[in-house]
């Protein structure tokens, strides 16, 4: 069955806690933690602080994105946050390599991210090295925008990619995913599906996150 990861960007800031409790509660796997610096992308989010309330409540994985420049200054306080895993650019990441081992040498998940103009090809030295793949199907930098369709190739490419160097690395999609999207995505390979909007702009965020594991 597909792993939902709820985009904690889509929830309410004024009721995190609550926020965070209605997701422990739910049939949620993970919680998607998007952070965001103004330099790598056009926005910002929200950094330790905001982290730290929230891993006070959850009692699900925490899936942070990290949407920065130099993702590698971090690494130490994410782990002490208690992240399981991070994610950081395939375009932020100059040595990307040296800080998927510093992931890993925490003791969480190295995930790589890629952008929708990125071709999954360049994963091809870097795949054993690499817990997670998440595929952007929007530009990164806001939730709430439309799933750009040529993803679910990019998601067959990738699991092809994987049976091939019979690496077993997770693939998650991340930006407009909805029951429509999720469908195709699930169909052409994809293990975890990010939803923000499709979950918090649900009247029962809860029974969304039903109806979005139970696609398939
Ligand atoms: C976009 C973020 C996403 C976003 C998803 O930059 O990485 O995680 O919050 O939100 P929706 O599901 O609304 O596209
Ligand atoms: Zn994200």
């Amino acid at each position: 069955m597909v792993m939902i990861s709820p985009s904690m960007l889509s929830a309410d800031f004024g009721n995190l806690r609550a926020e965070t409790e209605m997701l422990n509660n739910s049939q949620c796997d993970w919680l998607h933690i998007d952070v965001m610096d103004g330099v790598f992308v056009p926005n910002l989010t929200f950094g330790f602080p905001m982290m730290e309330a929230v891993a006070r409540h959850a009692r699900k994985p925490l899936d942070v994105h990290l949407m920065i420049v130099q993702p590698e200054k971090f690494i130490d306080r994410l782990s002490d946050v208690g992240a399981y895993a991070v994610s950081v650019h395939y375009e932020a990441c100059p040595h990307l390599h040296r800080v998927l081992q510093s992931i890993r040498a925490k003791g969480m998940k190295a995930g790589v991210v890629l952008n929708p103009a990125t071709p999954v090809s360049v994963l091809e030295d870097i795949i054993e090295d690499v817990d997670l793949v998440v595929l952007m199907s929007v530009n990164p930098g806001y939730g709430g925008q439309k799933f750009i369709p040529h993803t679910v190739k990019k998601v067959e490419r990738l699991r092809a990619l994987l049976e091939e160097t019979g690496s077993k690395a997770l693939i998650e999609v991340d930006g407009g995913v909805n029951r429509g999207t999720g469908r195709q995505l699930i169909e052409a390979g994809a293990d975890v599906l990010v939803a923000g909007t499709a979950v918090f702009g649900a009247s029962d965020p809860a029974d969304e996150i039903i109806a979005l594991k139970n696609l398939a």
